[in-house]
């Protein structure tokens, strides 16, 4: 059977072609689509899959992205477009996962070099996973305690690192769109400061007592 577009006139079909060149085109270059998002994270993030694939210090490529110094944040543009509520269900699902089982997850572990993280509360009812973009920890109370940690970007190791147990978070709350202030205490805070590093290629590995 013959495609409706054969069944255009020479001439109509001349127009599509002059016109959906063009855009391809700018979008090669410009290198990024709709709301700010690159051309890479849209792909990642509207992949057929549920969950994501966890990037591994095991695969070179995997391993430069996971030690990338800076995350970009998000505009408040870009917490309102589908594609942001995808990538939050998307790394849920991923942390989640039998096969990760994790407890927190960010940006970079999943290939998108932007500033989210998800991490369970346990600090809350019904411990929850929840989802932080534009996140930063401004302070720390008392002293670091040292603690067993793990990793779903370094597989099969673990190690005891030195973390506060009292910071206080900002975050962009996707709803509201204002900066959000919030005290975290107990082991949802060492959640918080494992996942934080990742956002500036730091590992738990790295800080191994
Ligand atoms: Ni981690």
């Amino acid at each position: 059977m013959k495609s409706s577009i054969t069944l255009l006139p020479a001439v109509a079909r001349a127009r599509i072609t002059v016109v959906s060149v063009p855009v391809a085109t700018l979008l090669a270059f410009a290198g990024c689509t709709a709301h700010g998002w690159t051309a890479e994270e849209s792909g990642i993030i509207n992949s057929s899959s549920d969950t994501l694939h966890v990037y591994t210090v095991e695969n070179p490529s995997e391993n430069e992205v996971l030690r990338r110094e800076s995350c970009l944040d998000f505009s408040d543009e870009m917490l309102s477009t589908e594609e942001y509520a995808r990538l939050a269900f998307k790394m849920l699902a991923t942390v989640t996962a039998h096969s990760q089982d994790g407890v927190g997850i960010a940006g970079p572990q999943v290939g998108i070099s932007r500033n989210i993280v998800c991490v369970q509360r346990f600090d809350k009812p019904g411990e929850p996973f929840e989802t932080y973009p534009n996140i930063r920890i401004t302070n720390f109370y008392g002293e670091q305690e040292p603690g067993p940690e793990g990793c779903l970007s370094v597989p099969g190791k673990r190690g005891e690192v030195a973390r506060y147990r009292d910071i206080e978070i900002s975050y962009r709350n996707p709803v509201t769109m204002r900066d959000t202030m919030e005290r975290v205490i107990g082991f949802t805070a060492v959640i918080f400061q494992h996942e934080c590093d990742h956002l500036h290629g730091v590992l738990y590995s790295d800080k191994v007592i």
